[in-house]
């Protein structure tokens, strides 16, 4: 059965999005307005009048075994503590709560597997299996404040094996499936984790990847990993080393049932989560306790007006990245939601799965990346046409800008104009959504993340003079403490101060991104200002892409820039130089393609790479990016003369347009 916007064919929709790109902005829909959770403006006043009274009611909201004695602690800005003294769980919010409250029949999760096997979770259910796996962790040996690894895909047991860590106290530090073994083996070294949780093999769109067999590869080394549980998941056949690997089903069979969630201080380490920045060491971003979940909480309750006992909501991002942690398990599962969790891609079994879930979930509320919308938009209006998208009413994005085509192809053809749209804007380190719509109050303009959430202070600050614009560009800034923000990078504190609050001083965070201020007064974030990349809403910073390409034995120097990319954002272009004389070819491509998918991960491999007999410097020696960039995207470069050598970039236009000749 078709829905609502089943009469929308390609061309029509061309035409009408035309038209709609006149509108300026997007009123919630009166009767959304009238039904949602907040729905007056005067939020905002109040929140802004006393942003710790805010919070401290947000916070009200989550069980604490005791009560805070200080909302804030702003003794030695900017590593703040939020809710001093108090003492909850996650695991406990997450679960016994709703548990205890009669609703452990509800479902946590609507399991979806790749080939279509299907598993209903229940509270109830997951309460049970995490307790079992904390004590089987404790088991082996897990304490408080020990670090554990998960490198695990989408299947229930990451879930369960975050929230039996949260259980503890031990933080966990989750790496996204997508990276190599090579980049989990660095991210425990770092995080000097002493237990690892992973699979057999993981689905990938009909085939099965080993991963416990390629984690062997590299661990091996390393000193401070004492343990490795393996979740049977594909039958996928790999070595077990005695006395350090075990099984997850078999310890979790042997453990005691029973497991009473640890009353942990509310600024108790939750996770780590490792994230790029400007140099090649990924960041340890780190998140605690009582402040994360309250604005996880919060945010996830009044961004997409959630009302748990009637919506079926779906986080279509992976577990692995920060949209996953915030929005796929704490938030989420703190609210008591029931969600879809999707194994697979959104292009497998074929093009509609997303759509064919929604309509068999009856999904009410959807959040995913503009870059899969930009997908499916390719991929055309047929297939989601094909199912009954009526059951949908707040639909979200995140991870990257959205451009204005998409956002009015996913508000036409996904909401049929009739559910609100919030673009969230946020990061790994401010663990929550900060500049958002509000679903039920705020007008919407297609591309802007429009204002902070309540309690949320930002600004863009002029790049030269520091001072707040009015209307204009300039470098966004969060200019007051919030509860989910990270506390410091783990062992890194003076790369905290020096990353964040270096430029304007320690009461104002520097995001890394610029933004522009209409004169409406919304904001509109544009990108980053330092080398970090976002391909398909995916942070890599071009360091770390450059120490993975020169990795590969035939390459002397490499500079990584991240261009416009019509499907991904970003993408990535490698300008590289050879030892000696070898001359680049096919195969010389591939080979540093397979190094790159190695070290970080298939998502991080170059689109294009240039070879280059040298690179535009300075006479200090260091890369111009920014004519890399221009001569990238083919854009006059103006004056050369503060180069080392000016030839250098005359020799790269040519290649680059020789380069798109081939192209063409
Ligand atoms: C970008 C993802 C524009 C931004 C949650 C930010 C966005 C970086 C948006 C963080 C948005 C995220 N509009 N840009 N709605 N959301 N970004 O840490 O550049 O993976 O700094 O967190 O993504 O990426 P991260």
């Amino acid at each position: 059965m078709a829905s609502g916007s089943g009469e929308v064919s390609g061309e029509a929709l061309d035409h009408e999005l035309a038209e709609l790109l006149d509108v300026e902005t997007f009123d919630p829909p009166a009767e959304f307005r009238e039904r949602a959770l907040l729905n007056d403006p005067a939020v905002y006043e109040q929140a802004a009048r006393d942003p710790q009274a805010w919070w401290a009611k947000q916070a009200k909201e989550l069980h604490w075994f005791k009560e805070w004695t200080e909302v804030l602690n702003d003794d030695d800005p900017p590593f703040y503590k939020w809710f001093t003294g108090g003492t909850l769980n996650v695991s406990y919010n997450c679960l016994d709560r709703h548990v205890l409250a009669g609703r452990g029949d509800r479902v946590a999760f609507h399991w979806r597997g790749e080939e279509g096997q299907e598993r209903d979770i229940t509270y109830a259910e997951l309460l049970a299996e995490v307790q079992r796996f904390a004590n089987a962790l404790k088991d082996l040996g897990v304490g408080r404040g020990d670090v554990v690894g998960i490198y695990l895909p989408m299947i229930p047991e990451v879930v369960i094996s975050m929230l039996a860590c949260a259980r503890i106290g031990a933080p966990h530090n989750v790496v996204f499936g997508g990276f190599s073994a090579e980049a989990v083996r660095e991210r425990m070294e770092f995080s000097e984790a002493k237990l690892l949780i992973t699979t057999d093999g993981a689905a990938r769109k009909g085939k099965t990847a080993p991963i416990k067999d390629r984690v062997d590869d590299v661990t091996g080394d390393l000193a401070t990993l004492e343990k490795i549980v393996v979740v049977r998941s594909k039958g996928t056949p790999c070595q077990m080393k005695e006395g350090r690997d075990v099984f997850y089903d078999e310890i979790v069979a042997a453990a005691h049932p029973d497991c009473p969630a640890e009353p942990l201080d509310s600024e108790h380490p939750l996770y780590i989560l490792y994230t790029s920045g400007s140099t090649a060491k990924p960041k340890g971003i780190l998140h605690t306790t009582g402040g994360y979940l309250t604005g996880v909480a919060a945010t996830h309750r009044y961004v997409f007006d959630l009302k748990p006992d009637s919506d079926v909501y779906w986080c279509a991002a992976d577990v692995g990245w920060v949209t996953g942690h915030s929005y796929i398990v704490y938030g989420p599962l703190c609210n008591g939601a029931t969600s879809v969790m999707w194994e697979g891609a959104p292009d497998y079994p074929h093009k509609g799965i997303w759509w064919e879930l929604i309509e068999r979930y009856g999904v009410t509320i959807l959040y995913c990346a503009p870059t899969a919308i930009r997908a499916c938009m390719k991929w055309g209006a047929d297939w989601p046409n094909k199912h009954d998208l009526s059951s949908l009413r707040v639909l979200g994005t995140v991870g990257e800008p959205i451009n204005p085509k998409a956002w009015l192809w996913y508000h036409k053809v996904i909401g049929s104009e009739r559910c609100p749209i919030v673009d969230t804007w946020w990061q790994t380190e401010t663990g929550a959504i900060m500049i958002t719509p509000l679903p039920g109050i705020t007008a919407t303009k297609p591309g802007s993340a429009t204002h902070p959430f309540p309690g949320v202070f930002a600004e863009v600050l002029d790049e030269s003079t520091g001072e707040p614009v009015t209307e204009g560009q300039g470098l966004l800034v969060l200019t007051r403490p919030c509860p989910s923000m990270l506390r410091t990078l783990y062992k890194e504190p003076e790369r905290f101060l020096q990353t964040y609050f270096s430029r304007f001083g320690k009461d104002t965070y520097l995001v890394g991104d610029a933004a522009r201020r209409d004169s409406d007064g919304y904001l509109w974030v544009i990108g980053r200002i330092d080398d970090v990349v976002n391909v398909s809403g995916h942070r890599l910073s071009t360091a770390e892409v450059e120490s993975a390409i020169v990795a590969h034995p035939d390459v002397a120097e490499a500079a990584v820039i991240g261009e416009h990319d019509e499907d991904s954002g970003q993408a990535i272009v490698a300008f590289v130089t050879l030892q000696g004389d070898l001359v680049g070819d096919d195969q010389t491509i591939e080979g540093i393609r397979a190094t790159v998918a190695d070290r970080i991960g298939k998502f991080a491999r170059p689109k294009r790479i240039i070879w280059s007999d040298d690179l535009p410097k300075t006479r200090s020696g260091k890369i111009m990016r920014r004519l890399l960039r221009d001569i990238a995207e083919g854009r006059a470069l103006g004056d050369v003369t503060t180069l080392r050598d000016p030839a250098v970039t005359a020799q790269l236009e040519e290649r680059v347009k020789e380069l798109q000749a081939q192209e063409d």
